[in-house]
């Protein structure tokens, strides 16, 4: 699809998602590129993250400090732009920056708190990987990990959906910082895409991950890094080491279900003086600057190495968000929406 440069396409609920999304719940509105006034920017977009998160956004849940969605509205959603036209004061015109873009070809900012619209610098990377390592993903990786982890040489970890967007991270930090570390992923692609960076891998599709658990750790582990939760965070509470540490990141296999998984085994953390901790992102917005420096200096000494999955097209903005429940994704998943502009 040519995307049109004198008007702006957007996509919105067209309803409330019943299970997966599928390409009726969304709507592609038309409209004229908005104009940018005193003190706003206009913002040309060049790519769209696509997060799990997103299809609570459609379903009208507060889980973020986005405001809901009703039916109609632009889906919200990160992306990184191109500054085009700039009546701020902190903005000049070819700037690239990221931040809440929403689902959307073209945006007029005001440059609000809300929207932590911020510059990109140019490290001689692409500037897509704003939406994986050295975007919100790779933050999520990073404090999740070091800050409620808090690894050390040696530490036996679990990640789980370990070839997914945060997962595929978590393993390298952990490798990067002398763990002993195992990837529970879907299927045989996606545990030989992570086998590298992984003493192990279990294919949850085909072995049976307590079992697994029991002989690949017979004194049991330091760090669960659970993206998932259901019986796979249940299984790994079975087999802690004293002061294990399980980090609560997110639950992707009960976001479909109607109740969630009832959690019945959660004292095993008593008895080896271990803790479950939560963690969202975004409050650890004043440090991103230190771990977005951290990430890209690992990618440049090529001791870290992005896993993506790039979507072609603006049009594909559906179908991708369904492959992240269809489990289709290896890696961080974004959309490059189209290239950057010569101005
Ligand atoms: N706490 C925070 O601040 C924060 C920030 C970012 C993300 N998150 C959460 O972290 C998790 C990972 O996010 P991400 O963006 O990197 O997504 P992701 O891991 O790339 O998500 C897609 C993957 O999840 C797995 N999956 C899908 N349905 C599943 C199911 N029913 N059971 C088990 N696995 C399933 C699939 O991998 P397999 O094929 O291997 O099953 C799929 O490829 C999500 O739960 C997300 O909501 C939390």
């Amino acid at each position: 699809m040519n995307l049109p440069e004198d008007r702006n396409l957007q996509w919105c609920v067209a309803r409330r998602p019943q299970g997966n999304v599928v390409q009726d719940d969304f709507l592609l509105q038309e409209s004229a590129v908005p104009e940018c006034g005193e003190g706003q920017v206009l913002l040309r977009t060049l790519y769209l993250n696509l997060a799990p998160l997103m299809r609570m956004y459609m379903l009208g849940e507060a889980v973020t400090d986005e405001a809901p969605l009703a039916i109609g509205d632009v889906i919200h959603g990160r992306g990184v732009a191109q500054v085009i036209e700039s009546q701020h004061a902190d903005f000049l015109v070819g700037d690239i920056v990221q931040g809440q873009i929403g689902w959307q070809t073209f945006k007029v900012s005001s440059v609000t708190p809300q929207e932590r619209i911020s510059k990109v610098a140019d490290r001689g990377l692409s500037y897509g990987l704003s939406l994986g390592p050295l975007g919100m993903t790779g933050f999520s990786a990073y404090f999740g990990f070091l800050e409620r982890g808090r690894p050390r040489p040696g530490d036996v970890v679990v990640v789980s959906a370990a070839a997914g967007g945060v997962g595929s991270m978590v393993i390298q930090l952990a490798k990067i910082h002398g763990c002993h570390v195992i990837g529970i992923a879907g299927g045989k692609e996606k545990t030989a895409a992570i086998s590298s960076w992984c003493d192990a891998t279990i294919d949850y599709k085909n072995e049976s991950v307590p079992q697994r658990l029991v002989e690949l750790l017979p004194q049991g582990l330091d760090i669960y890094f659970d993206n998932v939760g259901g019986e796979t965070l249940s299984a790994c509470l079975d087999n802690l080491k004293l002061g294990a540490r399980i980090v609560l990141c997110g639950r992707i296999s009960e976001y479909l279900l109607d109740q969630p998984y009832g959690l019945t085994n959660y004292s095993k953390l008593g008895r080896v003086d271990a803790s479950m901790h939560g963690f969202f992102v975004y409050n650890y917005a004043e440090h991103f600057a230190r771990a977005e420096k951290q990430m890209a200096s690992w990618i440049s000494d090529d001791k870290f190495k992005p896993l993506v999955d790039v979507v072609e097209g603006f049009e594909n903005m559906p179908s991708g968000l369904a492959k992240l429940y269809d489990h289709k994704n290896i890696g961080t998943m974004y959309c490059r929406v189209r290239e950057i502009q010569d101005l």
